[in-house]
């Protein structure tokens, strides 16, 4: 809003640094930057904003805003009683110091509240404060009116309270030296359907009632006695008093309250005197509307209807007050209103008490014995809290509270106080900020009041909305050229022309003004950091440089910054962007094109294990850092580098050796010791073997601090390495002792084989025998033949061969 879109991108995505940084140094500020062309415009900005009206002001080489802060105008030459800088303050009128004692001293001049009147001067948007007092004075004067409900039921409490105001009196003088106690009652509206209307009820409501035969006409209101000091005259009265009886069950109470309140002259409330209405009822009040059951639609206009006979005479022609009607009356007369209901009744009490402030509810006894308990609590009750309550309350107003109760400790939010003791001081710290300028020549003016009391402060308000300087105005000045009027400074021309001095014609260029101090359509005019003057932008200075183009939409500080210095200092800054010198690049020219910093030791770029971005090496190898990536334990070279340089830094052999890279290249810290400790699981384990086939081992681990440590061996391990005519006989000997020790096998194998099958067949023989030993039809298969003739030849063959 206060600079080109180029620039609030900038800010915005690359540098909350810098925009912080331009709020505190107030250099372009959101005064300059709303283009305010009046003074009033420039107040209504910003609470911190003042305006020039110097004539001389803002026409050097540059144009200057008059619209800045006060300071900066000052710094470019505007003299101080040119400065329109007005700000909120407060001015007390009236501070009388709090009384200490209410009765004794004239009644008039007790005061609970300080200061009573002051008178606040506000400028929109400049919060400004003011505290006040309230002290609950002691002993001070209390005036009591007791509304008593007259209906049949309400009998035995109209015994009770015939002695009341004796008692009751004894008990307040112990609260006060200054009491005084008045007396009324009511019924309910002598019309149907509340009351009966019969002819025969008209004298006597209670006609033909068995258990009470003989009443009062029904009545709305009856005030009877005004407020007096004079207790028998209470009693005396209430005597005197007789119930009636009304129809149904609600009463017509809230009627006899809302008189009570707003007759002040009949009643007698005093001024400065607490205002107790105590109203003792056992049954449920009709509430607005509710005369509409009786034709009545005119609602109650909340004046007093009281006519000679001390009667309220508009009861049968207006409506029931509302609850807001009631609330309001009360609170107008300082009236504490305290509900003695009965038990039954108390939940309902209770809830009107949250709709009708600075009211309280006590439970009364059937027969009205605990009234003057009741009472009693009641007014303590009333007396240990001071709530704070504002009239007239301007719209564009804004009040805050702030409590300082007993215990000293502030309470934001709170404009109240409980648990006070009589005597105690309560402050409110009141904050006031006018919101905005109402229409010229309105007054406002507002009062604060703790509830109840007659004490008040008055606050009366005027707004700074107006310069000074705008009283001078001059029309047909010759500063304009005598065209437009003078005033604050600037020149408002006659429609048609245009400029500073009012000194061009509008039109001359053919195409409208505006439209030509703008760079685009939708921009603002000169891009808000210059004024229009005759189709031609006139830039503001500003203190961190030029402003400048055709639409001042050009400086040179508003570029791009790394770690809050313009172009990193690496370059220009040219109409909102850098102009990087050679050797560096980026929106911010923070970008350095040098890679000879990302060369390693070992000449490679990033020792090969990353890349080289604005000079500085980002490693890509997993595991790898270090200024040129060189460190990198995890890596799967990370032995091999090191290998050469415990070769050449121990034992001066390898790669390395008889070569002064060797110093230059491995500045690691090497660690010699006797055996190595391989458990480090930060270490990596490196072994490689030696020219003379001995093995060298040494561990690698980089440190916090940076640091490379090589813990190395001492010495190679050198396990005299074995023979090769033994390793060549070991192999033989191996080969042939298989052999031997697999022909043993064989040989075993094929013993066991034979053994087995010879003891079978030598099992198998003698199976054998024993079976031509018992086998009955084994017939030897030897026989013996004599061969003496053919004939038996014959016949023995024969045989045979049968068989
Ligand atoms: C009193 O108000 C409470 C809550 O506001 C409600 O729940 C309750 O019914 C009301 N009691 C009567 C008797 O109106
Ligand atoms: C009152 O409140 C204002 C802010 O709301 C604060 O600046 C001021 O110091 C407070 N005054 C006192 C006396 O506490
Ligand atoms: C100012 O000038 C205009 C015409 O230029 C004229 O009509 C007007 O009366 C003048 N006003 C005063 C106050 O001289
Ligand atoms: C350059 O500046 C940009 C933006 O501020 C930032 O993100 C980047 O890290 C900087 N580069 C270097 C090398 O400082
Ligand atoms: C020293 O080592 C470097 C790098 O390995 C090599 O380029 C150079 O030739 C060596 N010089 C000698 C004298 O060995």
């Amino acid at each position: 809003m206060w600079s080109p879109g180029t620039w609030l991108w900038r800010a915005a995505v690359c540098c909350m640094l810098l925009e912080t940084f331009l709020h505190t140094a107030r250099g372009l500020n959101m005064c300059m930057g709303g283009s305010a062309t009046s003074c009033e415009e420039c107040l209504l900005i910003h609470r911190s904003c003042a305006w020039c009206a110097q004539e001389e002001f803002g026409r050097g080489r540059t144009l200057n805003s008059r619209c800045d802060f006060s300071q900066n105008l000052q710094k470019r030459g505007c003299e101080a009683r040119f400065i329109e800088y007005p700000s909120s303050s407060i001015s007390v009128l009236h501070n009388m110091p709090l009384s200490s004692k209410g009765s004794g001293w004239t009644q008039n001049d007790v005061v609970q509240i300080q200061p009573q009147k002051i008178s606040v001067s506000l400028r929109p948007g400049d919060q400004t404060w003011f505290e006040l007092q309230v002290r609950q004075v002691e002993d001070y004067p209390v005036d009591l009116y007791y509304l008593m409900d007259l209906s049949l039921s309400m009998k035995d409490d109209l015994e009770t309270i015939r002695n009341l105001g004796t008692k009751l009196a004894q008990e307040m003088g112990k609260l006060t030296s200054n009491f005084r106690l008045g007396f009324g009652s009511f019924v309910d509206k002598n019309m149907s359907p509340f009351s009966y209307t019969a002819t025969k009820y008209q004298e006597n409501p209670c006609n033909g009632y068995k258990l009470f035969p003989n009443c009062v006409p029904t009545f709305g209101f009856r005030h009877i006695l005004s407020l007096t000091d004079k207790v028998d005259r209470f009693n005396q009265e209430v005597q005197k008093q007789m119930v009636s009886r009304n129809r149904d069950a609600p009463e017509g109470g809230f009627d006899a309250i809302l008189q009570a309140a707003v007759c002040k002259e009949e009643i007698g409330w005093r001024k400065e005197a607490y205002h107790l209405l105590v109203f003792a009822t056992d049954d449920v009040p009709h509430l607005a509307l509710d005369g509409r059951l009786g034709g009545l639609v005119q609602p109650h206009d909340g004046e007093c209807h009281l006519n000679d006979k001390n009667e309220y005479s508009a009861s049968t022609q207006m409506d029931y007050p509302s609850l807001a009607l009631l609330g309001e009356k009360l609170a107008e007369n300082n009236i504490f209103l305290i509900f003695a209901v009965t038990k039954r009744l108390y939940v309902i009490y209770k809830n009107f008490t949250a709709l009708i402030p600075g009211t309280t509810v006590e439970i009364l006894d059937t027969d009205s014995k605990n009234v003057i308990q009741l009472i009693i609590a009641a007014y303590n009750n009333i007396r240990s809290k001071v709530e704070l309550s504002v009239w007239d309350h301007p719209e564009d107003i804004s009040l805050s509270f702030t409590a300082t109760c007993q215990d000293g400790k502030p309470l934001p939010g709170l404009r109240k106080c409980a648990d006070l003791k009589i005597g105690d001081t309560v402050s409110f710290n009141v904050s006031v900020e006018a919101r905005s300028c109402p229409p010229r020549g309105t007054d406002q003016s507002f009062t604060i009041k703790p509830v109840g009391f007659k004490d008040h402060l008055q606050v009366s308000v005027d707004y700074q909305c107006d310069c000074g300087c705008s009283r001078t105005a001059k029309t047909n000045s010759s500063i304009c050229s005598s065209i437009g009027t003078y005033n604050c400074g600037t020149c408002h021309c006659e429609p048609g022309y245009l400029g500073a001095r009012c000194e061009c014609q509008e039109g001359e260029s053919g195409s409208s003004f505006l439209s030509a101090c703008r760079e685009a359509e939708g921009k603002q005019v000169c891009s808000g950091r210059g004024e229009c003057s005759c189709n031609q932008c006139l830039c503001y200075e500003s203190e961190f440089g030029k402003i400048y183009g055709s639409y001042c939409e050009c400086d040179d500080f508003s570029c791009a910054r790394h770690k809050g210095i313009l172009c990193s200092g690496h370059g220009e800054c040219h109409c909102g962007e850098c102009k990087c010198h050679a050797g560096f690049i980026g929106d911010n020219c923070n970008c350095s094109t040098e890679t000879s910093t990302c060369i390693a030791d070992d000449g490679q770029m990033c020792s090969g294990r990353g890349s080289c971005v604005c000079g500085h090496c980002q490693c890509t190898e997993p595991g790898a850092f270090g200024d040129t990536c060189e460190k990198c334990p995890t890596c799967p070279d990370a032995c091999g580098t090191k290998r050469e340089c415990i070769e050449c830094r121990l034992f001066n052999s390898g790669r390395l050796a008889d070569n002064q890279t060797c110093q230059r290249l491995c500045k690691d810290e090497i660690i010699t010791v006797e055996t190595l400790d391989t458990d480090d699981p930060a270490a990596v384990l490196c072994l490689y073997k030696t020219e003379n086939d001995c093995v060298m081992k040494f561990t690698y681990s980089e440190h916090a601090s940076g640091l490379s440590i090589l813990t190395a061996l001492k010495e190679p391990e050198c396990g005299g390495g074995p023979d090769a005519l033994m390793v060549l006989l070991a192999v033989v000997g191996s080969i042939l002792l298989v052999g031997v020790v697999l022909l043993a096998v064989w040989k075993l194998a094929i013993t066991v084989h034979d053994r087995r099958e010879f003891s079978r067949f030598q099992n198998a023989r003698s199976r054998a025998r024993y079976e031509m030993a018992c086998n009955p039809l084994y017939k030897h298969p030897v026989t013996t033949h004599f061969v003496e003739t053919d004939f038996d030849m014959y016949g023995k063959s024969y045989n045979g061969g049968v068989h």
